[in-house]
């Protein structure tokens, strides 16, 4: 495991972007999995900025969402679908039938589940995961207690998680309780996972990842028994790390 601490987040979005910039010129079919969440954000700037000087091309690329609240559809302005479309994906101008992305408007969200984990098993392995990091350790939708051994599957989120994602929302009762997630067995078989943290509210579970035991309630601590993972931090998110 490689962790880097940046003096902002920019710069360890900068970082990550060239990570993923040199992977999809070596290998212009790349298969990306892509994360949610503020944390990344900085990694899709650089990436749409890299896009528009005309450094990169992702026309040949495949990408996976990594999770989707149940009940919302991909036109839900609120659903993980809509995030991905509108800050990244049309931005690369990456062709739709390119997205793979889970259906929070699937009428059957189990048989939803098993399909993406039937295309994740065609076009995979994954040779980029990002992914950022819950407070209280999760990864994707994989919340606390969640087997490490768990494929796709529907989650039940939370109390910290939804008071966390309220703030996307009108009221708390107008955030999804249900979520399908790419499980941590899916996660772990990527070729290379890239965690970016910043913020002093990450402090606790980065430090468990790096420093605690591997333990189901911190999913994120299984991170450490993949064979190339790079964790990266600014100094808030890092700041817990010296007591361990
Ligand atoms: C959600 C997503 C996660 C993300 C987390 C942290 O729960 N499912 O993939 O890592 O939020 O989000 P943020 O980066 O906004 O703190």
């Amino acid at each position: 495991m490689i962790v880097k601490i940046f003096d902002n987040e920019q710069l360890a979005g900068e970082y990550a972007a060239q990570i993923i910039i040199g992977q999809i010129k070596r290998k212009p079919g790349s298969v990306i999995g892509f994360a949610t969440g503020s944390s990344p954000l900085p990694i899709y700037k650089a990436m749409v900025g890299a896009c528009e000087s005309g450094d990169l091309n992702c026309s040949h690329i495949t990408t996976f969402n990594l999770d989707e609240y149940i009940g919302l559809s991909h036109r839900d302005p609120q659903s993980f679908a809509f995030f991905m479309k509108h800050r990244l994906f049309d931005k690369l101008k990456i062709d739709e039938k390119q997205i793979n992305r889970l259906s929070g408007a699937a009428e059957d969200p189990e048989e939803e589940c098993r399909a993406y984990e039937r295309k994740l098993n065609e076009s995979g392995p994954i040779d980029i995961q990002i992914l950022g990091i819950g407070s209280n350790g999760h990864i994707g939708f994989n919340e606390p207690d969640t087997a490490f051994s768990e494929h796709v599957h529907i989650e039940r989120l939370t109390e910290e998680t939804v008071g966390a994602n309220r703030r996307f929302f009108k009221s708390e009762d107008d955030v999804p309780k249900l979520a399908m997630t790419v499980g941590i067995k899916n996660i772990m078989s990527s070729k290379k996972i890239i965690l970016i943290a910043c913020g002093g509210a990450k402090a606790w579970a980065v430090d468990k990842v790096i420093n605690g035991k591997e333990d189901p309630m911190v999913p994120g601590s299984i991170l450490r028994s993949h064979p190339d993972v790079e964790i990266l931090l600014d100094k808030a998110a890092a700041s817990a790390l010296d007591r361990g």
